[in-house]
């Protein structure tokens, strides 16, 4: 399955996803990766391996949502990217463009979803003194943070623990989830169906 990976920042997810497609068994390739922020550290990680296209697309040139959204959605045709996975990309894409790519996109969120959607989601489970949070591999959907689970881990919240503790463990988390969630949509294992849920294809 031909990958492309949005960013926004210091991609460390990004970096786990990269580990992961170099696994002889991985059903995965990373074709594209896309920062609509330049010169952050995400970008770095990729040219690192110069296996694929790396290209920022700054949403700062774009008059609209719907402009910058046409220009991802027609490099990702030109480079006939079949998954998208959104690794710590801060934007939200409109209608039309999460319509097109429904059940082949993918985002990450730090959080047991449905639980402490949208920003600051850590420090959202720190303040409501759960004792348990984690992160949520989901595909994307129109409403923002709400689109079918695929893979969820959790991540016990210490007493000791401040919103950068939580974030660092959590993440590491992240860095297991996301790429377990590629492997399954990769290769066929999970279908999101048109009434928006999960299917587990058992034949394979
Ligand atoms: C992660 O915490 C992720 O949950 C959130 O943004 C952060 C991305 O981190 N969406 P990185 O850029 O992958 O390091």
């Amino acid at each position: 399955t031909r990958v492309a990976v949005l960013i926004s920042g210091t991609g460390t997810n990004l970096q786990a996803l990269m580990e992961q497609v170099k696994k002889p068994s991985s059903s995965a390739e990373i074709v594209m990766v896309i920062s609509n922020r330049p010169g952050v550290m995400g970008l770095k990680r990729a040219s690192m391996a110069v296996l694929f296209v790396c290209q920022v697309v700054d949403h700062k040139l774009y008059g609209s949502r719907a402009e910058f959204d046409g220009t991802i959605d027609k490099v990702l045709e030109e480079f006939r990217v079949e998954l998208v996975c959104l690794a710590g990309f801060m934007r939200i894409l409109t209608g039309p463009f999460v319509r097109k790519w429904s059940g082949k996109m993918l985002n990450i969120h730090p959080s047991l979803l449905p639980s402490f959607k949208g920003v600051n989601a850590q420090k959202q489970a720190l303040q409501a003194g759960v004792r348990v949070t984690g992160c949520t591999v989901h595909f994307v959907a129109e409403e923002v943070d709400a689109g079918a689970i695929v893979v969820q881990e959790a991540v016990p919240i210490l007493v000791t623990d401040t919103e950068d503790s939580l974030s660092e463990r959590i993440r590491e988390a992240e860095h297991r989830a996301f790429p377990a969630a590629l492997e399954l949509v990769g290769s066929g294992a999970v279908k999101l169906r048109d009434d928006g849920r999960l299917v587990w294809n058992q034949s394979v």
